[in-house]
């Protein structure tokens, strides 16, 4: 286990997270319960900012990629550390709006935005990071009607895709994100937003993957990207004020993975702001204004989830299954992608893992999984549960399926819990239902 100040063992073997007993914290609000470690995602933010202040003589700026995790209070705990946002709807726009962020820190993302999220984009004044033709045409005419110009990036493909410790070069890249670099769909690009009058091109976005431990692949994009820049220039006399290379940096879900302090995370974007400089230096350019988007490194390792163990079933000569009372509606990424977690029964972590079993979830799937094949003391029915690093990708996923309530998420800090977002009830449930007159 990835132990630190804020999640460790106490001497009774219970689980402890921002200073909160993880018992206390399921007795008092309930299974399932994500709970998030505020200092963690607070020392995250800072950690990284402070490697542009550092390292870049602060220009630059860290954009929280809100998808990880997204409600009010996370908005206002990352724009207190000097960080900004990325979202990638109205919806997560909206919130950050609603959270008093202020609009020249959001970038808007997204491969295919609506016209309606355009006009939001365009009313609140946030920079657009464009990925298709017909969304520089619309956002030229939205700007246009409304006598505005946006800033606004444009999403390339370095022809580098990264995944955990590998990561391969392509020359085009099979992706509905972005445009290729090799080839020159992206200088093509490029030109066409330079002849929209409405709006002002800042420069270029790049997001080469996730989990990735792999930091050669980020100097590697990054080496890439600066040399388009300098294609740009000399093609087009457009020299590119901001660099965004994206998110991707890997956590901490099991043993498979490196376990990493806040210090690395900061070390490791240090060691890619140095290539940028030195590649931009070399490249006869202005260091640009550089932004990187981590997501799951500022919240995934910040995030615990509580379940309380139900059925267990053993079949012999197969396999054990514990079943919990949350499932793929709390965290879908085992069904979505066989996700791996650790595991700790939170009031007997001491305990010796003998066991090999299977966490169900409480959905009619057979794909239920909450994480397959982890090692635990005999679980019991009323056993509470932790999954680890859940902090990214599970709220933000989780849904309403087979009717079941989205978990609420309880922030701790220094044994303080509160809620961030209340838990739901049946009668939300059925609140957007409606009945034709025909069936009344
Ligand atoms: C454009 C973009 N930026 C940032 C991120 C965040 O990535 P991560 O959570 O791996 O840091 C993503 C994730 O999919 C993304 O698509």
């Amino acid at each position: 286990m990835n132990e630190r100040s804020t999640l460790k063992i106490d001497e009774k073997g219970h689980l402890r997270i921002g200073g909160a007993d993880a018992l206390d914290l399921a007795a008092r609000f309930g299974t399932p319960l994500y709970v998030m470690d505020e200092q963690y995602i607070r020392d995250m933010c800072a950690a990284y900012r402070t490697a542009i202040e550092e390292e870049y003589g602060g220009n630059g700026l860290v954009l929280y990629a809100s998808k990880a995790f997204c409600c009010t209070a996370v908005y206002k705990i990352v724009q207190s550390e000097g960080v900004g946002a990325d979202v990638v709807s109205g919806g997560e726009l909206y919130t950050a709006r609603r959270a008093g962020f202020p609009a020249e820190k959001i970038y808007l993302h997204g491969n295919n935005k609506l016209r309606r999220e355009l006009e939001e984009a365009a009313d609140y004044g946030v920079t657009v990071v464009a990925d298709a033709y017909s969304e520089l045409d619309m956002l030229d005419e939205i700007c246009a009607e409304k006598g505005k110009i946006l800033n606004v990036l444009l999403r390339v493909n370095p022809g580098v895709e990264a995944h955990t410790h590998h990561y391969i070069q392509t020359a085009k890249t099979d992706s509905k994100f972005g445009f290729s670099v090799e080839g020159g769909a992206a200088m093509d690009f490029a030109r066409y937003a330079l002849q929209k009058k409405h709006i002002a091109l800042q420069g270029f976005h790049s997001h080469i993957g996730s989990q990735i431990f792999e930091l050669h692949s980020f100097r590697l994009a990054a080496d890439k990207l600066l040399s388009f820049m300098a294609d740009v220039k000399n093609t087009l006399g457009f020299e590119a004020a901001q660099l965004n290379l994206g998110g991707g940096f890997g956590i901490w879900y099991t043993d498979e993975d490196a376990v990493q302090s806040v210090s690395d995370y900061a070390a490791g974007l240090k060691s890619i702001l140095r290539e940028v400089k030195e590649q931009a230096a070399a490249k006869g350019l202005r260091a640009p204004f550089l932004l990187v988007e981590p997501g799951r490194s500022v919240v995934g390792e910040a995030g615990v989830t509580l379940y309380t163990v139900g059925a267990v079933k053993d079949i012999p000569g197969v396999k054990k299954y514990a079943a919990v009372d949350g499932g793929m509606f709390a965290n879908p990424r085992y069904a979505l992608y066989q996700a791996k977690y650790t595991a700790v029964l939170a009031g007997r972590a001491r305990e010796k893992a003998t066991e090999r079993v299977s966490i169900a979830g409480k959905c009619c799937e057979s794909g239920d999984i909450v994480c397959a094949d982890v090692q635990l003391p005999p679980a019991r029915r009323g056993d509470i549960l932790a999954v680890l690093s859940t902090g990214a990708y599970n709220y933000s996923m989780a849904s309403n399926y087979n009717r079941n309530l989205v978990p609420p998420v309880v922030l701790v800090k220094d044994g303080q819990a509160d809620y961030i977002v209340k838990p739901q009830s049946y009668e939300d449930l059925v609140r957007n239902d409606a009945v034709p007159a025909r069936l009344r």
